[in-house]
């Protein structure tokens, strides 16, 4: 049940967008998830680009709870699956999974790695641009398949998950101050807001960033304290993020957001593990080194010798940077 209590309110505020069943001719009602972003939101659209292990997880251990790897950076579901389920939709689909897709439910474009600067992991990721541009041709494909009224109805009334920032800062390589560099972080989300909205797009849905100082890795290269410049950037765009959202609101019309503070579930879970149902909050189930602070889980990526642990839904996180789902059904 681990991760489970942290996302219902999660989980909740989205599903009060995404009431209705979905089916295939599609009733009045029936609403569509458009999901962007990064390894938090990523159900294996890595698997299908020429890039490293680094930014794959298609291999065990990663998935048990899905039962066979699918790609996801987790032991199992992420967020958008459960919001899927609970919003009774099937579970959406990686866009670049060669097979033919509908996408009358929508289709999940995020990838792990990904920021919203071209620059954040280039060549191995697939960016938030380019996550758009992805976007249009099946917005274009939607028009063909139920036509243009239908199509716009459908994108009018999908929902739009977002995770995405958290790259950009944790390989920020330039001398922008961090106020420079949210802001271009900010406004590169913006552009792409900008055009999911002008394919019809109202519905919009993020969760903010996590103390990205305190995650596994970070712990380790600093003797266990968190990184303080590292989780200062974040909490810096966690206070931009929702002036950013508001202007938008305030300039296109029937713009709606809702804004989900993962930055605190994360604290309180950190702060006070057994509360919430986690044994261990320091170390990652897999991985290995001090706090399995390096990268080697599943023994892919250079490293072949890795810890894992008993029992994924006892660790708050899963590898080096990432968290465990254990959300049962
Ligand atoms: C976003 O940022 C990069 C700079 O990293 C830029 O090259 C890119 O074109 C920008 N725009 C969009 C829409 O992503
Ligand atoms: C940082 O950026 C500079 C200049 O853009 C580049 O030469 C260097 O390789 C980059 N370093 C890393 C670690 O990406
Ligand atoms: C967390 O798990 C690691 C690895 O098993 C262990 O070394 C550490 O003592 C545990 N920490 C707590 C607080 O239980």
């Amino acid at each position: 049940m681990a991760i489970s209590s942290a996302y219902v309110c999660f989980l909740l505020l989205f599903t009060t967008f995404v009431s209705l069943i979905s089916s295939h001719n599609l009733p009045e009602n029936h609403v569509a998830l458009f999901i962007f972003g990064d390894s938090l939101f990523d159900p294996g659209n890595n698997n299908y680009i020429n890039t490293a292990t680094d930014f794959q997880a298609n291999f065990i251990p990663y998935g048990e709870t899905f039962k066979y790897p699918t790609g996801r950076f987790s032991n199992g579901r992420l967020i958008p699956d459960f919001i899927a389920q609970f919003a009774g939709l099937p579970i959406i689909p990686a866009y670049l999974k060669p097979e033919k897709h509908k996408f009358t439910d929508g289709v999940n474009f995020a990838s792990g790695g990904a920021g919203a600067l071209v620059e954040s992991h280039q060549g191995f990721v697939v960016d938030l641009e380019t996550q758009i541009r992805y976007f249009k041709k099946v917005e274009k494909s939607l028009r063909r398949e139920v036509g243009d009224a239908k199509a716009k109805k459908l994108l009018s009334r999908a929902v739009y998950l977002i995770s995405v920032g958290g790259n950009d800062y944790l390989t920020k390589n330039s001398t922008a101050s961090d106020e420079e560099f949210a802001s271009m972080v900010l406004g590169n989300l913006t552009v792409a807001l900008k055009e999911i909205y002008k394919k019809g797009g109202r519905k919009f849905g993020f969760p903010n960033l996590i103390q990205l100082g305190c995650l596994p890795y970070m712990k380790a290269k600093s003797e266990g304290s968190c990184n303080h410049e590292a989780t200062a950037i974040a909490e810096l765009h966690n206070a931009l993020l929702p002036k950013t959202l508001d202007k938008l609101k305030e300039e296109l019309q029937g713009f709606k957001y809702a804004l989900y503070n993962i930055y605190q579930s994360f604290s309180q879970r950190l702060n006070d593990p057994s509360k919430y149902g986690f044994k261990n909050a320091t170390t990652a189930c897999c991985g290995s080194d001090l706090y399995g602070g390096v990268y080697s889980c599943g023994g892919k990526r250079g490293v072949t010798e890795y810890d894992l642990c008993d029992n994924p839904a006892d660790f708050f996180f899963f590898d080096w940077r990432r968290l465990t789902a254990n959300l049962q059904t």
